[in-house]
């Protein structure tokens, strides 16, 4: 039987009712952007409120934590992580709960007593010493030596306000010779249990408060229990993991010695991103929130992918998903029920990453002489799609700095652009920021320029919409064009691409930008700083971006159609071969 029935099981037979994992993302509380404890999902009842299950609980909680990626690649760390998790709601408190975790660890799951220690909160403030759980434990058997007081690490609260209280940890050695004293700051000593006795309430101005119940609240952690269950000093070589990471060795074709950084993060990261994609919330790869920490995810194993040398167009991340999918959906029916969604995910975001991941690499080349300006780092992530935080794990392998304030200074002014543009207030078209929607974004400008030249001077943008496989422009005109008109235009579009123009983007006072000539739509709609992109002498627009750098990169541009749009304003769609 595995760790999770084991637990589950032991807690009924306490008493406890089984409650359903809740989805990764909560349902009812946009302050977080994931589950990152089991008891997340049960506030409004450490609260108060009663329970439909009853007063004891357990679950197995499916939670993800990134607010370190960097530290994926180690042994003990994830993304993802299920947590094992027993519950008193006003019911029982410090002495069954630490009785029963102490039967749990010793007659369950039969580690030696000698192997374990644990921490009990000191007192501070106007919390006092625990000595219910201090005495519990030396009655349990556990030795004063291996018993800490400290205060580091014993109030457990969910960020900055809510439910929370002093709590005790169970740690285990790790090692052969354990050592008679405990020393939790040893990494020899593993965390493997957090029972939290939550009975305050801490509001945002940091007063604290008894809460109408005493509660607990305990966290196991899955995958480092199962570890030090099967003997292994890394994670990643338990049978959680096993499997993966030998099918990482046969994709790539090496050893996991050696390579253990790049196949463990590959490992993670395409399992949380299994489980985000999974979750009915529907999130999708995006610029934002959740779907910010997915692609991240996503786009950081396909570089890691890269580093092993699979090939990055084969079904590589597919294979490995359906792994994570089979092992999964016996425990959690939305990877079933979503199971070609998560494919789809995946697949698509690669295909969109791997489009400009090469560039990408070999512009951060370029570029990576010096440390890395806020522009050159939003370029990276506006044009080839790399999160901030690829660049910075780039720059960081190549010992330089990436000046992340200007970063995101540049990238604010393009969220409030690309706002205003997906209200439908001006331009649009900046939605996708792939290489390809890069190129019709500066073949829009020159097909403005240009009709201007060969139609008339009175023609102006009405609108335009860019999609990978092509570019619509409206635009003011009383009449259908002739052929004369559509072959001239494309000519002359074909005329600047050739002549190799350069893409400048300049930042300037929207009063000057406007003095200066340069074209846009509506004025009022664009923050007080603009940014200008003039291409050679032939074009000038207010603009978020992206753009290319030159204009020889667009390859050839040709008129597909001209239709009315409505009254007065025609609509063109073109392609760039
Ligand atoms: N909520 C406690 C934790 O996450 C159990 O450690």
């Amino acid at each position: 039987m595995n760790l999770k029935d084991m637990f589950i099981n032991f807690f009924v037979s306490k008493g406890h009712k089984q409650i359903p994992s809740a989805p990764v993302v909560p349902e009812n509380d946009p302050s977080v952007l994931f589950n990152t404890a089991g008891m997340q999902p049960l506030i409004p009842y450490l609260m108060g409120e009663t329970h439909p299950y009853g007063t004891r609980l357990c679950d197995y909680q499916k939670c993800v934590r990134t607010n370190d990626l960097e530290s994926i690649g180690d042994t003990t760390h994830h993304t993802f992580f299920e947590m094992l998790g027993n519950w008193s709601l006003g019911d029982y408190f410090k002495e069954e709960s630490i009785s029963w975790s102490f039967e749990f660890l010793t007659k369950v799951l039969n580690i030696p007593v000698e192997k374990l220690a644990v921490t009990v909160f000191e007192g501070e403030g106007n919390v006092p010493f625990d000595e219910t759980s201090y005495q519990k434990w030396l009655s349990l058997g556990i030795k004063e030596s291996r018993i800490a007081k400290t205060v580091k690490d014993n109030f457990w609260i969910a960020g900055e306000s809510g439910p929370c209280g002093p709590d005790t940890e169970i740690f285990y050695y790790k090692g052969e010779n354990v050592p008679d004293v405990f020393d939790p700051e040893d990494n020899m000593w593993v965390e493997i249990w957090n029972n939290v006795f939550m009975q305050y309430y801490k509001d945002k101005d940091g007063n604290i408060t008894d809460l109408p119940k005493k509660n607990v609240d305990t966290g196991m952690g899955v995958e480092r229990t199962t570890a030090i269950l099967e003997g292994v000093n890394d994670n990643y070589k338990s049978s959680i993991w096993k499997d993966v990471i030998d099918l990482i060795c046969k994709i790539s074709n090496l050893p996991y010695e050696g390579n253990e950084l790049s196949m463990r993060v590959i490992a993670d990261h395409l399992r949380t991103a299994v489980f985000i994609s999974a979750d009915p919330a529907g999130i999708k790869p995006s610029n934002t929130d959740q779907g910010y920490i997915l692609r991240r995810l996503i786009r950081r194993a396909i570089r890691h992918a890269k580093k092993l040398n699979i090939d990055i167009n084969s079904d590589w991340e597919e294979q490995i998903a359906r792994v994570i999918l089979d092992k999964y959906k016996v425990y959690y029916k939305e990877l079933e029920d979503n199971y070609n969604i998560v494919l789809d995910v995946l697949r698509n975001e690669k295909v969109k990453f791997n489009r400009t991941l090469e560039k990408g690499l070999r512009e951060f080349e370029k570029v990576a002489t010096k440390d890395i300006d806020g522009v050159t780092a939003f370029h990276l992530f506006d044009t080839y799609g790399f999160p901030i935080e690829l660049t910075e794990e780039l720059a960081r392998e190549r010992n330089l700095n990436v000046d992340i304030e200007g970063f995101k200074n540049k990238f604010k002014e393009h969220q409030e652009l690309s706002r205003t543009a997906s209200a439908g207030k001006f331009k649009g078209g900046l939605a996708g920021n792939g290489e390809i929607e890069t190129k019709y974004h500066t073949a829009t400008h020159l097909l403005n320029a240009a009709l201007k030249e060969v139609v008339s001077k009175d023609v102006h943008q009405k609108g335009s919409n860019i999609t990978s496989e092509r570019m619509r422009f409206d635009f003011s005109c009383d009449h259908k064009l002739s052929d004369e008109e559509k072959t001239k235009t494309e000519e002359l579009v074909n005329k600047w691409i050739q002549e190799g123009l350069e893409v400048r983007c300049d930042e300037m006072k929207k009063e000057e930008a406007i003095k200066s000539g340069a074209e846009c739509m509506f004025i009022e709609k664009y923050p007080d700083i603009v940014t200008v992109y003039s291409i050679g002498n032939v074009s000038k627009e207010l603009c978020g971006g992206p753009h290319v750098k030159n204009t020889n990169e667009l390859g050839t541009f040709k008129i597909v159609k001209e239709e009315a749009s409505s009254a007065g304003v025609r609509r063109i769609k073109a392609i760039l071969e």
